[in-house]
């Protein structure tokens, strides 16, 4: 083989080769019947593989996620024709890519009859209202099913279809509070023997909506199986419920495990980690930015330090000049006890007192020591990593013209994922939908828009 395996990776997953390769899901046909996050997600990661996704709003003025974060400039990205001066928040961003838009009532016969033509014609919808919300409205998959048997219906949910809960509202931060994600991150109530050197007491929530990325990425993969049942196996389509609490607790890691073998409650670690050291983030006294507007740039920075093994930790605390400190812990089992990490950890911070997190980085570098400073979304947005494989990029967008996003997150030698417009305004692919697939008249679209149907 002439080439190193980078040369060959860089060019067999090329960002500017991906427009001239095939799309996997191209032919498939899903409705994106979703709000906020957590469904459009899902749905988004189909229509990034080449599904053809439609998505279905409330005439007008969309789903809510459109409205809910700020910087909505109604020049730039604007809201609707409806309401021109109204425009799109950047939350909106991440999780609609490369779908058509299509503006329905779902509480009007109309509305409810364009959906079923529609499903009748679909391989699958996506949808994450309450439990129940679709049945009520005679457009839920036990009623989408007797059209289309073939119809894989994912709902996401809340707290699941049945059940104590099954009427509560959820989001991200309430699926991972209940999940009990939220009691194993932030800060110990207590850590005997170090109070006041370190933060205590505060549990803390992500700040990413990582729950409902996540559910929308499970149900993605749900849909996947089910396309290869009903395709290989069965011929009939499915129905998923996935409960965005479930999810949150499925990925506890090994707190649940630990509860059941030990009956013991794990704690938050803060920064540092319960099951490894060293193994954690460190503050490093100078800050890389200290003139700096932002508030997160301003501040000291911080590095990721990794050294969990017995050779890697003594390596360590001998380049930091700590080496009676690896004499003290030789073991992971020594320097994992609670009672111990805090000295290791305050021994790192003082070394660190008076370097950025570059020099931190560095040093560790090349010190043979695994780490990584930890980087801010400006320092994210022009990183030459980043940027030379596509994670983050320029989008043409045909609506918008240049937008800044995340690129799609995994790439393919054959059948790569791609983005290729961000999203659009309501309703925007009003007519082209209903015209294709419906076979309604333009006459008859205007009628159902003055009827405010769509
Ligand atoms: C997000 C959530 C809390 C919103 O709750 P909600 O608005 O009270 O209830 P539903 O989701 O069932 O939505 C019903 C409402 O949507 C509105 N609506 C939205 N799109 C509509 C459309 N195209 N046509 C008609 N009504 C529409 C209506 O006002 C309807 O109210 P109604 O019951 O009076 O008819 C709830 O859907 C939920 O818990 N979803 C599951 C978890 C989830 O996905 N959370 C968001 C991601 S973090």
């Amino acid at each position: 083989m002439a080439t190193s395996f980078e040369e060959y990776c860089r060019d067999v997953f090329d960002p500017k080769k991906v427009f001239s390769k095939p799309e996997p899901l191209k032919g498939y046909r899903f409705l994106s019947m979703t709000q906020y996050i957590l469904g459009p997600s899902a749905a988004n990661y189909l229509a990034e593989l080449g599904a053809e996704v439609i998505k279905i709003e409330l005439p007008r003025r969309g789903e809510p996620m459109r409205h809910t974060t700020p910087f909505n400039e109604p020049l730039l990205y604007p809201l609707s024709k409806w309401l021109p001066d109204k425009g799109t928040g950047l939350g909106f961003f991440g999780a609609n890519h490369n779908e058509y838009f299509l503006s329905v009532d779902f509480h009007k016969p109309e509305g409810q009859e364009i959906v079923k033509m529609l499903a009748a014609k679909s391989d699958g919808c996506v949808e994450n209202y309450r439990a129940g919300t679709f049945d009520r409205w005679g457009i839920g998959y036990r009623q989408l099913s007797q059209i289309n048997p073939r119809i894989i219906y994912q709902w996401l949910g809340g707290f699941g279809g049945w059940g104590p809960g099954r009427k509560r509202a959820s989001y991200d931060i309430l699926g991972q509070a209940q999940g009990g994600c939220f009691s194993v991150t932030g800060w110990p109530v207590k850590i005997p023997g170090y109070e006041g050197k370190f933060p205590i007491g505060l549990p803390s929530k992500h700040t990413i909506w990582i729950m409902d990325y996540w559910g929308g990425m499970m149900g993605a993969f749900q849909i996947l199986a089910a396309l290869y049942w009903r395709d290989n196996v069965s011929g009939v389509g499915d129905f998923f419920e996935y409960s965005q609490v479930q999810g949150a607790q499925r990925h506890l890691s090994d707190a649940i495990a630990l509860y059941g073998r030990h009956g013991l409650v794990q704690q938050r670690w803060g920064n540092w980690d319960a099951l490894l050291s060293v193994h954690g983030i460190i503050k490093c006294g100078k800050s890389s930015y200290p003139g700096s507007q932002f508030p997160a740039e301003a501040e000291e920075g911080f590095c990721l330090v990794s050294a969990h093994t017995d050779a890697d930790y003594a390596k360590l605390m001998k380049a930091v000049g700590r080496d009676d400190l690896a004499k003290k812990y030789p073991t992971h089992d020594d320097r994992v006890k609670a009672e111990n990490q805090p000295a290791i950890y305050e021994a790192l911070e003082a070394w660190a007192k008076d370097k950025t997190k570059e020099q931190v980085e560095e040093f560790m570098h090349k010190n043979g020591i695994n780490a990584q400073r930890v980087m801010n979304s400006k320092e994210v947005s022009t990183s030459e990593h980043f940027l030379q494989r596509g994670n983050v990029h320029w989008i043409d967008d045909p609506t918008f013209g240049d937008v800044f996003s995340q690129g799609p997150v995994f790439m393919a030698s054959e059948t790569p994922p791609r983005h290729k417009w961000a999203f659009k305004p309501v309703g925007a692919d009003n007519e082209y939908v209903l015209s294709k697939l419906c076979g309604l008249s333009k006459a008859k679209i205007k009628e159902l828009e003055s009827q405010d149907v769509i």
